[in-house]
């Protein structure tokens, strides 16, 4: 392998900073290892989560913040903050504890913790990363999208890091994923669906060309949408968890329906937070007094009363996840009351998932003709992102390439691991 010791890092990294988990792979320049990092006790990944415990102001982060709020520990939970990136709420901020604070002192110890864990594998200071980001943090809005790296920037820069590249998540992925290739060319489309966004890259892939400094004559398209399975999740819990709180329930002496913002509310992860204000509460109160199903609205008003939402998100993602390898699937919310349950089949899940699978297969056709190609040319396609698990999915990448062959090891890992072959080849050559 054509890599030279003389670069100014002696180790550099790859971080995958998803929606949903974070990965970091290190690149040993001595060596030309690449190490997957044990980011929380064994694991590889790391959900991408933290708690503000109250009683003694500690961060914790991943499945310790996941674990303490199931605890129902005093203190305030937040997850999915990668799609605050590029949007109004980054300088709006939130708060937390009737503090007011930003979303870079949220994101920035999320990511100097994974620096840590990475250092602690190399027993070095890292300096130099190349950080994943989607081919869009925002659909249609250029600007918006420059400001989200930007803001990334920064905070890795925060954090301690002094050389820092972007590449896209499925570029990453085909690296790592080249690895395991022949020497003959093969032309691969990449799906990478995530927590938060969709991401596709077409690009010609080889063993033989893991050497090569300069791949852009080798990528010939990249599209992305900012649908993932936070959506998905979104989806399922109005069409199968929502009506059992009363969702199409009748309200008021006119017989109204019963508004729908608390259920578009609870089901969106970005917005549960902004439920638990004594406002929203009280409003909310005043709506279930004049509903006329109070059997069902004052389940919803339990939930937001004990701030349980994102224990119901959790349910609804368990639900998903299952769905995609059973037909049915039974969640049980005694939590909420005893002896409840939501069933949900995935025939139901796949019809509330219309539109957003029609959104992806907008993207990928418009990823195909913007490389001016034709689907049947692609050879492989690399399923990434914990969504590609879905049968809907799988289905689909079957319909659009039904001559390619298909590679979907390490779903939720490969992205980390490529960001790594990429500051390789870039900090060590
Ligand atoms: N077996 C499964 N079936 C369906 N969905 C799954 C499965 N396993 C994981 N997921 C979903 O995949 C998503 C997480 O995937 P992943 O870790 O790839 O996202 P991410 O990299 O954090 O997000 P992004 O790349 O969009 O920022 C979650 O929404 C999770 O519920
Ligand atoms: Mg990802």
């Amino acid at each position: 392998m054509n890599i030279t010791n003389n670069s100014l890092h002696e180790i550099a990294c790859g971080i995958d900073f998803g929606t949903s988990n974070t990965t970091v792979a290190i690149a040993n320049s001595l060596d030309t290892s690449i190490s997957m990092v044990p980011v929380e006790d064994h694991h590889v990944t790391i959900p991408s989560t933290i708690f503000f415990q109250s009683e003694n102001s500690n961060t914790l982060f991943g499945r310790q913040a996941l674990n303490a709020y199931v605890g129902r520990e005093e203190g305030r939970f937040m997850r999915s903050f990668k799609r605050v990136l590029g949007t109004s709420l980054m300088k709006e901020g939130t708060t937390i504890s009737g503090r007011q604070i930003q979303f870079e002192d949220i994101i920035g110890p999320f990511v100097k913790h994974v620096k840590n864990k990475a250092e602690l594998l190399a027993d070095k200071d890292i300096s130099a990363v190349v950080a994943g980001r989607p081919v869009h943090f925002i659909d249609g809005n250029e600007k918006a999208d420059q400001v989200a790296e930007s803001q990334l920037k920064s905070i890795f820069s925060a954090a301690g890091f002094k050389d820092i590249r972007f590449q896209y998540e499925p570029i990453a992925a085909a690296f790592a994923h080249e690895l395991a290739l022949g020497d003959n060319e093969r032309l691969a489309v990449v799906m990478d669906i995530g927590g938060g966004t969709s991401d596709f890259t077409i690009m010609r892939l080889s063993g033989r060309y893991i050497e090569k400094t300069n791949r852009q004559d080798d990528i010939l398209a990249n599209a992305g949408v900012r649908i993932g399975g936070n959506d998905f999740d979104r989806a399922l819990s109005l069409a199968c968890f929502m009506p059992l709180l009363g969702m199409g329930s009748l309200w008021g002496a006119k017989g109204l329906d019963f508004p729908l913002t608390p259920f578009f509310d609870l089901a969106e992860l970005s917005k549960i937070q902004c439920m638990y204000t004594r406002k929203y509460k009280r409003d909310l109160n005043a709506l279930i007094s004049q509903s006329t199903n109070k059997t069902l609205t004052q389940r919803l008003q339990f939930i937001v009363e004990e701030e349980l939402g994102h224990s119901l998100m959790a349910c609804v993602e368990d639900s998903k996840i299952n769905l995609s390898s059973s037909e049915q699937t039974l969640a049980d919310l005694s939590f909420i009351e005893t002896g409840l349950h939501s069933e949900c089949s995935r025939r139901q899940f796949e019809d509330s998932l219309y539109g957003n699978v029609l959104s992806i297969i907008e993207t990928i056709n418009a990823c195909v003709l913007q490389a001016g190609i034709n689907a049947e040319a692609i050879g492989l396609v690399i399923l990434t992102g914990g969504g590609t698990a879905m049968p809907i999915i799988q289905s689909l990448t079957r319909q659009l390439f039904p001559q390619a062959e298909i590679a979907d090891g390490n779903r939720l890992s490969s992205v980390g691991f490529g960001l790594a072959c990429d500051a390789r080849r870039y900090y060590f050559n």
